[in-house]
């Protein structure tokens, strides 16, 4: 047996190699990595900000408690060797990537359109502007479901505003060197997010922008956006879209509220719905005459998906079913049966068992 005396007298170095998780992205702030040990579970580690620690603890605090479908949801926030480590559930890959890797047509970018809408429309509600809206920070899921990620520059509605939010060539004009703009900063930078999917391409051009003189060249380039945004080969709906949100003046782009009722991103959307264009001018016809106009197009969208299930469900002629599923959808949004229009007693039994059945297993 060895003594301890009859050990050879070398010194083996030992190296703690850190676990290096697999890389799925970074951006400006943030490394995010997989998590292996769980699954479908992304990391995101922010160093802290030495000069200002209290930014480092922005993103935590606003993203932690948000409960949305089209929001990464965050699972837990972890302190790991002076990082900040946030788990958070885990998309296939950014829209940016997802643009140029996959097929993408105008029924997801409609789709993509709504539910970013719908996310926006969430943390406005809430007085949280996002504050860096752009194509990276759209999480794509394998099922194409997009979810907004990256609340680093995000704020409270109510806080002094930081003059050097969003990616400069997302930044609306009011934000450049102001401390008091608002959350129609968001809609500007949805206008050129939605401009980038539909091009590929940025609407305010970096190229050749030195940092010396950046708000001079965007907004020398601010004049270009009619004519970049005329020359897109996508519906004129869409093109109305990007130009309103992308209005110079903030009072004069309207709000993710006005932007959800006015419907654009849904307009003849028949084909996600399954059912025919008849069907559907037929929904929306009988929609519009319920005079609620900022809640038309969230009441067209239950109603279209109502009535597919409806007809899905049931053999027979379909006509009646618009009419169950209006009332489901007007029930469901107003929290009051439309009185503009007039239902019989049997839509509104069938109206009840299909809104009891909503609760357990169909997903509108
Ligand atoms: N939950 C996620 N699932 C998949 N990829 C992600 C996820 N979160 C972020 N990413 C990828 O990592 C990149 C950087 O993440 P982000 O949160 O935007 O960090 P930063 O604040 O540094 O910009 C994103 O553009 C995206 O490609
Ligand atoms: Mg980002």
């Amino acid at each position: 047996m060895n003594s301890a005396n009859d050990k050879p007298n070398i010194s083996i170095p030992v190296h703690i190699i850190p676990e290096q998780k697999p890389l799925i992205g970074k951006g400006g702030f943030g490394t995010v990595r997989l998590d292996t040990n769980i699954t479908d579970v992304a990391t995101k580690e922010i160093p802290i900000n030495a000069s200002n620690p209290m930014l480092t603890y922005i993103e935590p605090c606003i993203s932690r408690y948000l409960n949305h479908p089209n929001i990464i949801k965050i699972n837990d926030i972890l302190s790991c060797n002076g990082n900040i480590q946030m788990k958070q559930e885990l998309g296939s890959m950014n829209a940016d990537t997802y643009i140029r890797t996959k097929e993408f047509n105008i029924t997801i970018l409609r789709k993509w359109i709504y539910q970013l809408l719908s996310a926006l429309d969430y943390l406005h509600d809430r007085c949280i502007i996002h504050g860096d809206v752009k194509i990276e920070n759209l999480i794509i899921m394998p099922n194409t479901t997009l979810k907004l990620c990256d609340f680093g520059l995000s704020c409270k509605k109510q806080w002094k505003k930081n003059p050097k939010a969003y990616t400069s060539t997302h930044r609306a004009p009011e934000v450049w060197n102001s401390t008091v703009w608002d959350e129609k900063a968001d809609v500007w930078a949805l206008g050129c997010t939605v401009y980038e999917l539909c091009s590929g391409t940025q609407l305010i051009s970096p190229v050749g922008i030195q940092p010396n003189q950046q708000e001079k060249m965007c907004r020398e380039r601010y004049k270009l956006i009619k004519d970049r945004v005329q020359a897109l080969q996508v519906p004129d709906e869409i093109k109305q879209f990007i130009l309103s949100c992308t209005d110079i003046l903030p009072s004069y782009r309207p709000s993710i509220k006005q932007l959800l009722s006015t419907n654009v991103p849904l307009k003849d959307d028949y084909s996600s719905f399954n059912m025919t264009q008849d069907e559907y001018n037929h929904i929306q016809n009988r929609c519009l005459l319920i005079k609620e106009g900022n809640y038309t197009g969230e009441i067209l969208r239950i109603a279209a998906k109502s009535y597919s299930n409806l007809r899905d469900l049931n053999k027979g002629d379909p006509t009646p079913f618009i009419d169950v599923a209006l009332y489901v959808a007007s029930s469901i949004v107003l929290r009051r049966e439309p009185t503009e229009l007039l239902f019989n007693s049997s839509v509104k039994a069938q109206a009840d068992i299909f809104l009891s059945l909503i609760n357990y297993d169909i997903d509108i």
